[in-house]
């Protein structure tokens, strides 16, 4: 079997409760447990059967450094050729009830664009649903994992705001194509695809616009979501059971350094607002969180732009991005301590300072390999409050 990427898949319907969880430290048997891989992580195969190049392909080739060891992912786990071990042996295994892979678009769509075609792309997506609801599990399908064709970087990438025309064009294939797919995920992590993509540049297309850039990026990101969920409602939900969409935010959880000083509290809450509220909030309640428009735009006004760095959202753009999920999905990979600091200078903009917060993690935690420490919350969202929650307890977020 090849070294198939697990990672715990947590899947938060409402109204989900696990005080007796958090007390004794068991998953309350109402919880589902998946495994998730990503295209670009585990396929391999990254010039095979007509796929074309992507933003990683092109980043490490120029490039090896950028990944430990020089490492690549030309060939990776070669799920690509071994996904029948992978999706039999390791899920049999751990007794997953969702499977969740993601589709690389340059493996659909050659060049980015919806005029080539390539079906020996999709019938490798098709056989990968087949094999997991072979096994019994549910197949649950990630558009876009932040492998983004080449030549749409070459206009922009994410920056870009036709590149909402150009995800629901490749989404409509995908959705033409591809059957028996109960979940959609839009796109997965895209906290990481704007921050580390366009804000830091740690990840691929590696564009560091710090407390620029990303914010551009979620404001695309977050319209070409909408745009395929309407898409899919309006066009794909005629006849057949209909799939449930909605996208999975990753974020570091914050929690205060001191529960008794409300500008640490207060400060935990901002970074959660800038980490998931950026992207959840106009999905989830409909706009940015306010602390991150004040924010930004009492930051831009000090830095002596005439207009905020945030991208403003229209009502009409409001009202149709508000309620595009039919569910809520997160991925939580690890936890902060979260303190607040003095008003940063007002020199270059930038992401961290905007956050306004000083980051640590408790020494008592245990650190894993990635250098992350292995602390875990769990969120749920209330649907009829709008609001979601940490644990058990509903939080201002
Ligand atoms: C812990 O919670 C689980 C799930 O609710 C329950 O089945 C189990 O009996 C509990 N164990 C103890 C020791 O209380
Ligand atoms: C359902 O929608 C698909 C895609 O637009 C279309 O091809 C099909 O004919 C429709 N089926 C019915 C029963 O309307
Ligand atoms: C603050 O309160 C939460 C919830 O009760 C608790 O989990 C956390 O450990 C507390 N933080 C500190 C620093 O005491
Ligand atoms: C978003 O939709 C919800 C539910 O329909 C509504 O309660 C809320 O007011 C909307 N938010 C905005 C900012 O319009």
């Amino acid at each position: 079997m090849a070294g198939l990427l697990l990672v715990l898949a947590v899947i938060l319907f409402t109204s989900f409760s696990i005080t007796k969880a958090e007390n004794n430290r068991t998953f309350p048997t109402n919880f589902l447990f998946g495994v998730v891989t990503s295209a670009y992580q585990t396929e391999g195969a990254w010039n095979e059967d007509g796929k074309g190049e992507n933003i990683w392909d092109d980043w490490i080739h120029s490039n090896p450094s950028h990944i430990k060891d020089n490492a690549n992912a030309d060939v990776a786990s070669d799920s690509y050729h071994h996904y029948e071990e992978d999706i039999g042996d390791a899920c049999v295994y751990v007794g997953a009830y969702h499977y969740r892979f993601s589709i690389s678009w340059s493996r659909v769509l050659p060049q980015g664009f919806n005029n080539e075609i390539n079906l020996d792309g999709l019938s490798y997506y098709q056989r990968v649903i087949n094999k997991i609801r072979a096994y019994g599990m549910v197949p649950v399908a990630t558009l876009y994992h932040h492998d983004l064709p080449k030549p749409l970087q070459d206009i922009g990438g994410w920056t870009n705001p036709d590149m909402v025309n150009y995800f629901a064009s490749y989404a409509r294939v995908v959705f033409e194509h591809l059957y028996n797919v109960k979940y959609w995920i839009t796109f997965d992590d895209p906290r990481s695809t704007c921050r580390l993509g366009y804000g830091e540049g740690v990840y691929a297309p590696g564009i560091a616009e710090d407390g620029i850039a990303e914010y551009l990026c979620a404001y695309v990101l977050i319209k070409s979501h909408a745009a395929v969920y309407h898409m899919y409602k309006e066009e794909f939900t005629n006849s057949t059971v209909p799939a449930k969409m909605s996208i999975a935010i990753d974020l570091p959880w914050s929690e205060p350094l001191s529960n008794y000083s409300a500008g640490h509290v207060q400060a935990a809450e901002r970074r959660n607002m800038f980490e998931f509220g950026l992207y959840a909030n106009p999905i989830f309640k409909g706009n940015w969180p306010q602390v991150v428009i004040d924010r930004v735009g009492f930051r831009s006004q000090k830095e002596k732009l005439t207009k905020s760095r945030l991208p403003e959202f229209t009502k009409e753009e409001i009202d149709y991005i508000n309620g595009t999920f039919d569910f809520m999905a997160t991925n939580i990979y690890t936890t902060h301590i979260v303190a607040d600091i003095i008003e940063p200078e007002y020199d270059d903009p930038g992401y961290m300072k905007d956050m306004r917060v000083q980051i640590s993690v408790d020494p008592e935690w245990t650190i894993a390999q990635n250098g992350n420490p292995v602390c875990i919350t769990l969120l749920y969202y209330n649907k009829k409050k709008q609001m979601y929650g940490r644990n058990n307890l509903d939080t201002k977020l």
